[in-house]
């Protein structure tokens, strides 16, 4: 007999402390951990059932699909179509919102999902994951449009991602802290290994990507040199760096031992209003980040309370550890009053 709450049980105890709880949620919950499990499945084959490479297509942002984009893609919305619990769906790879085909029953909550995310990451055996969020759809509504996933981070009701590594872990919070999870690949289930995760509010350990650094905002250059000078700068102390290229392996970083993740905008064409996605990459990893009692910010406003425009739209991202995230925020209060006398209105699309 193994030791360890399996990822069953732990729903399941956690739907019978709700006394109203309809199940719709756990069943939703369930189907959305079997999608990543198959997905956990291709990932790990890759190289062997010739899965791996471009498929020469573009998603909505102008960025090359890679075949496990389309094939993650595929199958959540296989595996969550039927289950009678959405209204409907959104992810990083269609254009347009998911309606429920009309021979299956609908639900009241809406899925929004990045399927892979890091994909640039598939064919060189690093680690990638995928990202979701679940809504509520609003009261009255089983038809959705695709402004009603238009819902601030604070309304999320559920976020997590699944990361595909050397192990396959589940991260996940509705909101009563963060729990992670490893999948034991032998019985095919979801290990509860990380209860209650935390991350540190300190932290000497930052992730951005360098190679932009010539675009970015001045609040932006300031942090990053000043960690970069380390002891010999103002902050006094040696600071070190990591950038996988896969958010979901950098927040998972942070949750595992601390830093601070910055995907800034900076002056780059398609990235004037950052480069990551609100509803289904930025969203959840703030309400996971904030859940784990760090912060997560666009470097102006919190990320949770951004009023979303857009199903694609991009925004800043500064994530991690408090003290941090606080600093850049400050940082850029401090720019902001020096370049224009007065901050600027929220970044819209
Ligand atoms: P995706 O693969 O879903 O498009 O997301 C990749 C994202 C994110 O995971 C990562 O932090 C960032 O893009 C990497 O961007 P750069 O290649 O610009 O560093
Ligand atoms: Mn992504
Ligand atoms: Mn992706």
């Amino acid at each position: 007999m193994r030791k360890g709450t399996t990822f069953t049980r732990f729903i399941i105890e956690e739907q019978r402390r709700i006394p109203e709880s309809t199940g719709e949620f756990t069943l939703l919950l369930s189907s959305i951990v079997t999608a990543c499990k198959e997905i956990s499945d291709d990932v790990n084959r890759g190289q062997l059932i010739n899965v791996l490479g471009s498929a020469d297509t573009e998603n909505v942002q102008g960025e090359t699909q890679k075949k496990l984009d389309i094939i993650s893609n595929e199958i959540m919305i296989r595996a969550m179509e039927w289950s009678g619990n959405l209204a409907g769906m959104a992810s990083e790879e269609m254009e347009t919102m998911y309606s429920i085909p009309s021979r299956f029953p609908k639900g009241k909550y809406l899925l929004v999902f990045d399927p892979l995310d890091g994909s640039s990451n598939t064919e060189v055996n690093v680690s990638i994951g995928t990202i979701f969020s679940i809504l509520r759809c609003p009261d009255g509504i089983t038809d959705p449009k695709e402004e009603d996933f238009y819902q601030a981070g604070t309304q999320q009701v559920c976020a997590g991602y699944v990361l595909y590594g050397p192990a396959t872990n589940l991260v996940l919070t509705t909101g009563q802290g963060v729990n992670g999870f490893t999948l034991d690949q032998d019985i095919g289930e979801f290990i509860l290994t990380h209860p209650k995760l935390t991350i540190p509010e300190r932290t000497s350990e930052f992730a951005i990507n360098m190679s932009n650094q010539r675009h970015w905002e001045p609040a932006i250059k300031r942090y990053i040199d000043e960690v970069v000078a380390g002891e010999d700068g103002v902050r006094g102390r040696n600071f070190n760096t990591r950038w996988v290229a896969s958010m979901v392996a950098e927040v998972h970083r942070i949750l595992m031992r601390g830093g601070i993740f910055l995907y800034p905008r900076d002056n780059r064409d398609n990235v004037t209003k950052g480069r990551l996605r609100l509803l289904y990459e930025a969203n959840p990893m703030s309400f996971i980040i904030e859940q784990a009692g760090g912060s997560a910010s666009t470097g102006r406003e919190r990320i949770l309370s951004v009023q979303p425009e857009h199903l694609h739209q991009r925004i800043p991202v500064v994530i991690g550890a408090k003290e941090e995230v606080e600093r850049v925020h400050r940082y850029h209060i401090e720019m902001d009053k020096e370049l224009n006398g007065s901050p600027p209105h929220r970044q819209a699309n």
